[in-house]
């Protein structure tokens, strides 16, 4: 099989005219260059296996377009609902409850959690708070290793959903924010790492939440613990592919049917980009419209933030999941 024989036959023209399609259908150049670098990397897989496709840049475009609908929808699905500061629609305590059924549902890859795995590992942590657990996916796969995790959410919907995953008694869960449980004296300096993961950084539009929470976290880090969190680089305004078009699918969850969902922005303000999310369960027609707002803060601001609140050794590297969009930022109380 002449896999690499016919990349290089693709040569550099080939390669810019799917480039070219990708960035018209993208609307974005090096999203485009992303998914076509990932695209070739599934064709060297695959083409050895399976034989040539009869137009490599045909197949190439469309590896590309559907790697590039999975990122976006991925990146977006994190940006879900029921998050504690969103507005639902039908503002009940079942509305929230049902969309949290379907949180873990409607994005079940998770290997967004990985890059935080590792940093717990390497860390030799034996204590970790999970800052906004949400449904407690990190939470549970720590405590499963051995490690103490406690996880805490002020979204109770999320934790009850939560409370009833396997082994999810070996997690303490708390409903609350990072003030809540800094005030608890049990665990003032007790954790050897702090985590954030997916939106949980962005949610915090008000300066005074952001650093109160950020001062909390550090109370409860042993001297030395590390915090560990990604957020959205701005500048790369990954917002931009926050459409219908991209972000729709629809999902057939046990127990629930099919659930249909997307999101759209509806306002870019500066730093804060907000949208809404509709969600309609076909079992019943309920439609559920979710309103959000993340802000996205930048590196000095991030950097400044951090120092305020008494770490040091900030770092910031590209997130593994999303290397060209989020950054791993890591810091010591
Ligand atoms: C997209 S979810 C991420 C959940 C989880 N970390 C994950 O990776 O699936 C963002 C979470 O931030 C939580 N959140 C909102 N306000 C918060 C606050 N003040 N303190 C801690 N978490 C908060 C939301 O309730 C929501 O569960």
């Amino acid at each position: 099989m002449q896999t690499h024989r016919v990349l290089e036959d693709l040569g550099a023209d080939g390669r810019s005219r799917v480039l070219a399609t990708l960035a018209k259908h993208f609307g974005d150049l090096d999203f485009a260059e992303e998914m076509l670098q990932e695209a070739l990397v599934q064709a060297l897989r695959i083409w050895p296996e399976r034989g040539m496709p009869r137009v490599p840049e045909a197949w190439l475009t469309t590896a590309a377009k559907r790697k590039g609908v999975d990122a976006i929808r991925r990146d977006q699905a994190m940006v879900l609902v029921l998050g504690f500061q969103d507005r639902v629609s039908a503002g009940e305590e079942q509305t929230q409850a049902r969309l949290a059924r379907v949180y873990d549902p409607l994005d079940p890859d998770r290997s967004d959690l990985d890059a935080y795995i590792e940093l717990v590992k390497d860390e030799n942590a034996d204590q970790v708070l999970d800052v906004g657990c949400g449904t407690g996916t990190l939470a549970v796969m720590l405590a499963r290793s051995g490690i103490q995790v406690v996880g805490f959410d002020p979204a109770a919907a999320s934790v009850d959903v939560a409370r009833t995953k396997t082994d999810s008694n070996l997690v303490e869960w708390v409903i609350g924010t990072a003030e809540d449980v800094a005030r608890e004296p049990s665990y003032l300096r007790r954790f050897d790492v702090a985590t954030m993961t997916a939106n949980v950084a962005q949610v915090f539009l008000e300066d005074a939440d952001w650093h109160a929470t950020l001062r909390s976290i550090r109370q409860c880090l042993k001297p030395g613990g590390l915090l560990a969190f990604e957020t959205r680089n701005p500048e790369v305004r990954a917002w931009k592919n926050w459409t219908k078009e991209n972000t729709w699918q629809r999902v057939e969850i046990e127990g629930e049917g099919a659930v249909e969902e997307w999101k759209v922005v509806t306002k870019v303000d500066g730093e804060l980009v907000s949208f809404e999310s509709p969600t309609i369960f076909h079992s019943d027609g309920q439609r559920l419209v979710s309103y959000s707002t993340l802000r996205f803060r930048t590196e000095v601001v991030l950097r400044q933030n951090l120092e305020e609140a008494g770490f040091t050794t900030v770092e910031f590297q590209p997130l593994p999941f999303a290397p060209e969009r989020s950054w791993l930022i890591t810091a010591r109380a």
